[in-house]
């Protein structure tokens, strides 16, 4: 399957994505985590992206495009799971190229729903371990031992984007830029809204219910 998950900031969807990639064996594609990690190793990508991103604002097209193909053609046949890509109708438009050329297709968008002040409060209080990637928050998702991983013992961190101040242009930028591809994916593919202000589980549930039957016309 080959599935894209939309979202604002905080929207849940690294959350969902690990769980359905787990789920169906799909290759989780973050976007977000690509480009931190391009930053973390200092490449030229990375330092082209640093000041976008801490800004709250997107990466230029061109950049991310090119970057999330190679992932893309990286993944099994199994399919992947994009999260945090397409973010513009340009990057979609792209992307549905580039598969095209392969005769494939994007096969369901799944499309949480949620407040914008619920997902303010998500994303301040998260916090994230740099060694294992693991995420957690410091009320709805506390760590055994307050600010260390329970996976790896390392020390959590707070992502610089997510102070208050730059989720607010995150949001803003995700109303202005993100949230037209609702009506586009509506029209061009199988297209799932998620109400995604529940406890993870249920939002989880929802998800599987509908992936469930695209998974069953494939086989
Ligand atoms: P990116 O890393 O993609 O950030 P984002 O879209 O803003 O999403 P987040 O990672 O903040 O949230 P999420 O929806 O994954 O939520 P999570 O599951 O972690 O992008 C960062 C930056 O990179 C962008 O601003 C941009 O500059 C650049 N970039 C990336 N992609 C780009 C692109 N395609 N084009 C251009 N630029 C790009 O959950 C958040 C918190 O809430 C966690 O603490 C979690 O534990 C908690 N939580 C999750 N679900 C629930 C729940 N159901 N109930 C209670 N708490 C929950």
């Amino acid at each position: 399957m080959r599935l894209v998950l939309l979202g604002s900031p905080g929207a849940g969807k690294g959350t969902q994505c690990k769980h359905i990639a787990a789920q169906y064996g799909l290759l989780h594609l973050s976007s977000g985590d690509i480009l931190r990690k391009e930053k973390a190793e200092r490449t030229e990508l990375g330092k082209k992206a640093q000041r976008y991103m801490d800004s709250g604002v997107l990466v230029p097209d061109e950049l991310v495009v090119e970057m999330m193909a190679k992932a893309i053609k990286d993944a099994s046949a199994a399919g992947f799971i994009l999260d945090g890509f397409p973010r513009t109708l340009n990057q979609a438009i792209e992307l549905d190229k580039s598969l095209g050329r392969n005769g494939k297709k994007i096969d369901a968008v799944v499309n949480l729903k949620i407040d914008d002040v619920v997902v303010s409060k998500r994303v301040t209080g998260r916090r994230s371990c740099p060694q294992c990637g693991a995420v957690y928050h410091i009320e709805n998702l506390k760590p055994k031992v307050n600010g260390i991983c329970d996976r790896c013992g390392t020390a959590l961190l707070q992502r610089p984007d997510d102070s208050l101040q730059v989720v607010a242009q995150r949001l803003k930028t995700y109303h202005q830029q993100t949230e037209p591809l609702v009506d586009y994916y509506k029209h061009n593919s199988t297209f799932f809204d998620i109400e995604a202000g529940r406890q993870p589980d249920e939002v989880s549930v929802s998800i599987r219910e509908k992936l469930d039957a695209i998974a069953k016309c494939e086989a």
